[in-house]
């Protein structure tokens, strides 16, 4: 997919103004903090939100188009968020008390097997120990080319690297043509497992 394009030419369906109401829902229960992590954040919205709770945020995204808007609008704000474009299936190994995925493992999943392994391999290494990943995307149940099942979330996020692993049935909002439209999504949350001690 050519992101850039799509972002330069205003017509990302995802962008509806703001953080998917899943993920506003858990900044509204508190979001374990200070550093978070926005992977494939797009134009912001959701590490906009992070920061407007005082967190330190970090966005990546490997669109520059995506990354100059997240720029401007975070400068609007008044916003200090560290936005880079960068590719998320391979990163420097960070320690974030907070990672969210919202819309990018989905893609990934549908359209390369080979970067959904990195991306895999490499989340952990992205996280602190007892950090919080949370992941929105698109089911399979939505059809079409959507490849997303419950079945692959809970095997992949499993023991002994993560634990805690909740999957919720949700609703991803997109916009297209102008029309609001939601598809039936899942939001992974789950906790990366400390080291054990002694
Ligand atoms: C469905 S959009 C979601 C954008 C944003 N998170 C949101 O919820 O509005 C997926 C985003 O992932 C970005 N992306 C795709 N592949 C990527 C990669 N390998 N590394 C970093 N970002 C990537 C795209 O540029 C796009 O902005």
């Amino acid at each position: 997919m050519d992101y850039d394009e799509i972002y330069r030419h205003g017509a990302a369906p995802w962008e509806i103004g703001g953080p998917q109401p899943a993920l506003a829902a858990v900044l509204d229960r508190g979001v374990g903090g200070p550093r978070v992590l926005d992977l494939g954040c797009g134009t912001g919205e959701l590490a906009l939100a992070l920061a407007r709770l005082g967190l330190d945020v970090t966005g990546v995204d490997i669109s520059p188009v995506a990354i100059d808007l997240a720029r401007a609008k975070a400068a609007d704000a008044g916003l200090a968020i560290h936005f880079e474009v960068d590719d998320a299936t391979s990163l420097p190994a960070a320690e974030f008390d907070a990672i969210f995925d919202s819309g990018l493992l989905h893609n990934l999943h549908r359209e390369n097997a080979d970067a959904t392994a990195a991306y895999l391999a490499l989340l952990p290494t992205l996280a602190a120990p007892a950090a919080t990943l949370h992941v929105l995307g698109v089911s399979a149940a939505a059809g079409g080319d959507w490849t997303m099942t419950e079945e692959f979330l809970r095997a992949t996020f499993a023991e002994p690297t993560w634990t805690d692993t909740r999957v919720t049935d949700i609703e991803v909002f997109a916009t297209v043509d102008g029309a609001d439209l939601t598809m039936p999504g899942f939001l992974l949350t789950t906790v990366r497992k400390p080291p054990s001690v002694g």
